[in-house]
């Protein structure tokens, strides 16, 4: 184990006048290892330095050190400097506890009359992040990690810190960095037919941070919020987060069903890409959406989260682009496009909501971190991401189509995958009787990672399916999932 160094200054509890020096110096460090504010294996200073630091004899330091070590607080010896035990006293771990702990069944959270939760605070939950798991086929939402080009972006922004100047250390205005905003105007009206000026555009740490913050602006309470269902769970956490109920958005026969939407202030799609069914909204369910919201006066949220992955046919512009009205608030990321640890992306706003966002954004975060937003800006203008999105395309459409060939060969009729034209991983259906959950759950034992589209449901069924991520994993990944996916389905049949 590496031995790490205090590397701050201790700053120890005052010493009463009557206490002698060494053992308020061993009370003192007793104390910070029992708070663990001093963690096990924690390097104490050398006995010469901090004596000089409390202007204490050496040998009072001397003392108190033999006093925690004869006590087991501290180990080491002459020469090989002093630390923190990495076994404490067992009753050392009683004295760590808050004394509010005390009492209490272990796990519980204290209840104290200090941290009465808001509304807000109880309504609030966790939202899983899957992606800081180590990846396995076929977790969904990945892009090929192995192929960004890391090198390529490590010149870029070592090219942008050698020549860092002072604002780009100071921060920016809370809607982002001018020039990844032009950049990123420039690059949805080009490439997704999104109409906007640079100065609509906020940098924020990606979709999810967009659906927060457009839920906190435009849902009180009580509001109604409407998406399809199955739909994004992280929109669902957030809609809820903000009080909201969430309804279901649906369509019976290419006709949108508006008695369903009747008291909807916000409406969320994913018109490019349905999540996670993975359909293309058609130009005639825009324009009735489009149509409602300006009948209804309910804005339109568009998560326009993987459509630069377009594998065949042309690619379908985005709602955005056909409204008139400045209903419709849009969203992307450049999370999945680059690499998910990025934590960037963006909102499309019509300019009535500017200044909100703005005002939100500067009591949040503030702004996105800004070197990044540099570095990200250089990337793009210096055309980078333009060859990688090109390079991309081409390795995810050469494996779904590894993927589509593989079910086909080992699963037909008990898997089937229909119809993807894009993204980063598509649905596929179960046959013969088979369920989502159990079929995961046996894909899991071998050691596959599928999820069931049920799962994605806040509201009614959906056929039983399992959502597959494919553009994450190699050939010859793929090959060996479908195989293990082919043992484990084959398991469940035979039950
Ligand atoms: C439909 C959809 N929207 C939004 C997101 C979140 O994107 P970001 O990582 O930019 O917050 C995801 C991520 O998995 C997604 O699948």
């Amino acid at each position: 184990m590496t031995k790490k160094t205090s590397g701050f200054d201790l700053v120890l509890a005052e010493r009463n006048d009557g206490t002698p020096k060494s053992r308020w110096l061993s009370e003192a460090l007793r104390e910070e290892i029992a708070r663990g504010r001093l963690a096990a294996g924690t390097r104490l200073p050398a006995t010469r330095e901090m004596a000089a630091e409390y202007a204490l004899s050496r040998g009072t330091v001397v003392n108190a050190f033999e006093q925690l070590k004869a006590e087991g607080y501290l180990e080491g010896s002459a020469g090989s400097g002093t630390f923190v035990s990495r076994t404490l006293p067992e009753e050392l771990l009683e004295v760590r506890r808050p004394r509010s702990l005390k009492g209490q069944s272990a796990g519980r959270p204290p209840r104290s009359a200090l941290l009465r939760l808001s509304s807000y605070g109880r309504r609030v939950e966790l939202f899983r992040n899957f992606e800081i798991r180590p990846s396995r086929a076929f977790r969904a939402n990945l892009p090929a990690l192995e192929l960004f080009p890391a090198a390529l972006w490590a010149k870029v922004a070592a090219h942008r810190l050698r020549r860092v100047s002072m604002s780009l250390l100071l921060g920016c205005e809370p809607m982002g960095y001018r020039p990844l905003r032009e950049a990123v105007a420039g690059y949805l009206g080009a490439s997704r037919g999104v109409r906007c000026e640079p100065g609509q555009v906020a940098i924020v740490s990606g979709v999810q941070e967009a659906l927060e913050l457009v839920a906190r602006l435009l849902l009180n309470p009580g509001d109604e919020a409407c998406m399809e269902s199955p739909g994004y769970p992280g929109a669902v956490s957030a809609f809820r987060a903000a009080g909201a109920r969430v309804m279901p958005l649906s369509w019976k026969g290419g006709k949108l069903r508006e008695a369903g939407l009747k008291g909807a202030r916000l409406v969320y799609v994913t018109p490019g890409h349905q999540f996670p069914l993975g359909t293309a909204m058609s130009l005639a369910e825009r324009l009735q959406l489009l149509d409602w919201s300006a009948r209804s006066g309910a804005a339109i949220l568009e998560d326009d989260y993987d459509s630069e992955f377009r594998y065949r046919g042309r690619p379908v512009p985005a709602l955005q682009g056909l409204d008139r009205r400045g209903q419709v608030i849009y969203t992307g990321s450049f999370n999945k496009v680059l690499f998910p640890s990025l934590r960037l992306g963006y909102l499309v706003m019509p300019p009535e909501l500017v200044e909100r966002v703005e005002a939100a954004i500067s009591i949040g975060n503030r702004h996105a971190p800004l070197l990044e937003q540099a570095v990200l800006a250089d990337f793009v203008v210096e055309g980078h991401f333009g060859r990688h999105l090109r390079r991309m395309r081409q390795v995810y459409a050469e494996r779904l189509g590894v993927l589509q060939e593989s079910v086909a060969a080992r699963l037909g009729g008990v898997l089937e995958i229909t119809g993807i034209d894009a993204g980063l991983q598509t649905a596929a259906w179960l046959g013969r009787g088979l369920e989502g959950e159990s079929a995961a759950a046996a894909a899991a034992k071998r050691g596959v990672e599928v999820t069931p589209l049920s799962r994605y449901c806040f509201r009614g069924t959906v056929r039983e399916g399992l959502h597959l991520g494919f553009a994450a994993f190699e050939p010859k990944e793929i090959r060996a999932g479908v195989r293990e996916l082919g043992v484990a389905l084959e398991g469940l049949l035979r039950q």
